[in-house]
């Protein structure tokens, strides 16, 4: 055979590639199969376009607050169009720095739809068509949106996730199936270019994986904006009427709407790969059964990303890409999940990390809550970025912080630095102790800690017992 590797990835997504430029770092030839872009789900149908228009939403937003500022602008208008152009223009230059990075590890691309015929022979059909033996193996290969048959998804007037990404004109009205992480971020966006948004969600709150405060901080904040919330609305069917779109709830209740988006979960990537001719084990929630190191249950062959953990998180399938890469060059390197924050890029966004309060309690914690609001805080306020919480999940017992919770401006970067203390183990004192840069929202932090101590700086001592 004239393609042997030591290492091959099926996937080029965020899981994929960390893990061929890890096992290329440690010396091995590396062959790396994307059937469709470099950059998976995450660079071209998902978290960097998303961002780029939610960038174009938040300057938007800004612009609606110039007054606050002193400063008069009067006429506002955008061109959509060229906000989806530029979406497209980011997403295909870190496209091309991701196709430069992987030639510059030497690792050999096939552009094709990988197969294994066996534990070691993978065939690639597609823009190439070979056969290609690999001592080891890495399965990458994602999640796609789940297409339910009550919901066709026609991509004109019922759309998924990734081509609701690809919409040139603004509907009036958007209907969103789904008050998950998905939806919210849509419904946040599109609500900022002035769509009116109309959210069913089945349960009985919007983002259900985050703690009430969280979930009930959000929706406050979303009817604040005008989005239309319906909690128990169990979705039925979606029907393209031509230049409607025809939502039937159960009970009988129906809306109608320009488009609708369909946001009710993904669907794994595990068929027609070969993994029965591999022999690679599926659990029975259709998850790939893997070990701390990554690895399924036929040695040599590893699996990360969505396919592998309950996680479906970019971030994580990049640290699970960089463990089995490691392991597949003969590093060991071991799993973990004690500190996962979660980002949702909604405005307001939101960061958590660790145990909710709830959880904490369920775990059989001593757990108690110090919660601090960004409106007393004077970089807040000098930024006009009043709105959310910070708030540390406290073991009393031992001091060690559990978990942490922020809602607000720039959240998503702010829970990182909880994502050192929760992952290190530290305490409530190794917060305090920190100097927190003034004026900064960081400071949220210190102060929310100073609560959770019962030492507050910045808050009247009454509003402790609240
Ligand atoms: P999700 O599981 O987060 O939410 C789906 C929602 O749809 C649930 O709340 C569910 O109750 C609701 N639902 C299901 N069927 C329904 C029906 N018939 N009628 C009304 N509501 C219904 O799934 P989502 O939002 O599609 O996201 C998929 C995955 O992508 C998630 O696991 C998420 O972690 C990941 N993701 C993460 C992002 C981030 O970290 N910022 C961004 C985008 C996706």
């Amino acid at each position: 055979m004239n393609h042997k590797f030591d290492v091959a990835v099926i996937g080029g997504g965020p899981g994929g590639y960390p893990a061929a430029i890890k096992a290329a770092q440690l010396g091995k030839s590396v062959a790396l199969i994307e059937a469709a872009e470099l950059g998976g789900t995450c660079l071209n149908r998902g978290c960097i376009p998303s961002k780029a228009l939610i960038a174009c939403a938040r300057a938007m937003h800004q612009i609606t607050q110039a007054e606050e500022f002193g400063i008069h602008v009067e006429n506002v208008s955008f061109d959509f169009e060229k906000m989806v152009k530029r979406k497209d223009r980011i997403v295909d230059k870190v496209r091309s720095g991701l196709t430069s990075l992987i030639a510059a590890n030497k690792i050999t691309l096939f552009k094709g739809f990988g197969k294994f015929a066996d534990p070691r022979i993978i065939r690639i059909k597609g823009e190439q068509n070979v056969e290609i033996y690999a001592e080891k193996t890495i399965i990458a290969t994602g999640s796609e949106p789940r297409e339910i048959s009550a919901f066709p998804f026609d991509r004109k007037r019922i759309h998924d996730s990734s081509s609701m990404l690809e919409i040139k004109t603004l509907p009036k009205k958007l209907i969103i199936v789904g008050g998950g992480i998905i939806g919210c971020e849509f419904a946040s966006l599109y609500k900022e270019f002035g769509v009116e948004v109309i959210i069913l969600e089945a349960l009985e709150r919007i983002i259900s994986m985050e703690c009430i405060s969280v979930s009930s901080a959000l929706h406050k904040a979303f009817t604040k904006r005008g989005i239309i919330i319906e909690t128990n609305a169990f979705v039925q069917s979606i029907e393209n009427m031509g230049d409607q779109v025809l939502v039937k709830l159960a009970g009988g209740k129906t809306y109608e709407a320009d488009i609708a988006l369909v946001a009710t979960g993904r669907k794994l990537n595990t068929s027609g790969i070969g993994l029965e001719n591999a022999g690679v084990h599926i659990l029975e929630n259709g998850l790939v059964e893997v070990n701390e190191l990554m690895e399924t249950s036929v040695p040599g062959i590893y699996a990360v990303g969505d396919i592998a953990s309950k996680w479906w998180l970019a971030h994580v399938a990049s640290h699970q890409g960089l463990v089995a890469g490691s392991n597949a060059a003969g590093k060991a390197m071991k799993m973990h999940y004690n500190a996962v924050p979660s980002v949702i890029f909604t405005n307001p966004e939101i960061g958590t990390v660790g145990y909710s309060l709830d959880e904490a309690i369920k775990k059989g914690f001593h757990a108690s809550l110090g919660a601090f609001p960004f409106l007393a805080l004077g970089k807040s306020q000098a930024t006009y970025q009043t709105e959310g919480f910070a708030q540390i999940v406290l073991d009393k017992d031992t001091g060690q912080v559990l978990g942490a919770q922020v809602v607000g401006h720039d959240a998503a970067t702010l829970v990182a630095e909880m994502g050192v203390v929760i992952a290190n183990e530290m305490t409530l004192d190794c917060i305090i102790h920190t100097i927190h840069a003034h004026p900064t929202i960081a400071e949220a932090w210190l102060e929310a800690a100073l609560v959770a101590a019962e030492e507050p700086l910045h808050l009247p001592p009454k509003k402790l017992k609240a």
